[in-house]
């Protein structure tokens, strides 16, 4: 099968282009450095030749409110309609769990990349992830004040990006579901402890305090804001072996 992976450089999309390989499928690593850009339109068109599958795993640049709305729907947009008029049969994107009932830019954002998929008529299929373990440090750092990592009351379920490409693969060698799947890690805990935790394991003094009043990406979050509520398919890897593994690599 011919798969073109939208962002096929970046965290997740780099190891999903490495499973589709293994599994034999002849698979483009997509990207602006690649010549395919879904902001200019560039390269969309010769692309999607012959392509039956678009894995979308592309990311702004930036995640400043207006402009993640606007990569997300200009890219949407560019890339769905290339998809359309070269008969591509499914269309899979990664999104984000709760991202309809919980408010920050970013969220908002996903929220309009998934209604242009589900308004576009191709056969799809939306993955909704809940947040990367790969993105506790980013957490920790926009969460601190001073040596004080303040974090709001409510629980976290993060998954491993390892986890996630096997995952989207899987799902993008099948047929279109035409609907939203959840997936998460094996292990859900109060969020000020996975962070505590993490910066435990890196030697870092900085204190992780539970704070009512501070906010996630801007928005106000509630106890249950980030996890799945109903069903969701669990990852493997919980935070020790992660960890492990993050560490070996580095
Ligand atoms: N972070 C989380 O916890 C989380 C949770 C659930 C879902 N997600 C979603 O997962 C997806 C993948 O995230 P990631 O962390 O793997 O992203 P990432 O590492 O930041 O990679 C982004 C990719 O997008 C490409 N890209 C940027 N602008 C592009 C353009 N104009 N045209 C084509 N490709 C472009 C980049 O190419 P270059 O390398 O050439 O710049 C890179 O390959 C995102 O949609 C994100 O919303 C994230």
């Amino acid at each position: 099968m011919k798969i073109v992976v939208i962002g096929g450089t970046g965290l997740i999309g780099s190891k999903t282009v490495a499973i589709l390989r293994q599994g034999g499928h002849e698979v483009v690593a997509a990207s602006p450095q690649s010549g395919v850009n879904t902001i200019t339109g560039e390269g969309l068109k010769e692309v999607m030749a012959g392509t039956q599958v678009v894995i979308d795993l592309a990311n702004s640049p930036s995640f400043e409110d207006e402009a993640v709305m606007e990569f997300f729907e200009t890219s949407g947009r560019k890339l769905l309609a290339a998809e359309v008029a070269a008969g591509v049969g499914h269309h899979v994107a990664l999104s984000i769990v709760a991202i309809d009932r919980t408010d920050n830019g970013y969220f908002r954002a996903k929220v309009a990349q998934e209604r242009l998929i589900v308004a576009s008529l191709i056969p799809y299929t939306i993955i909704r992830a809940t947040q990367f373990l790969e993105f506790l440090g980013g957490i920790a750092a926009s969460s601190a004040d001073g040596n004080i990592v303040r974090l709001p009351p409510c629980l976290f379920q993060p998954i491993a990006a390892d986890d996630v490409a096997a995952i989207v693969a899987e799902v993008a060698a099948a047929a279109p579901r035409n609907g939203i799947i959840e997936i998460a890690g094996p292990e859900r805990a109060p969020f000020n402890e996975i962070i505590a935790r993490y910066l435990k394991a890196l030697g870092d003094p900085r204190e992780v305090v539970c704070d009512p009043e501070a906010r996630y990406w801007g928005g106000r979050v509630e106890e249950r804001s980030l996890v799945p509520l109903g069903e969701a398919r669990l990852g493997r890897i919980g935070f020790d072996e992660w960890f492990r593994r993050s560490q070996a690599r580095a």
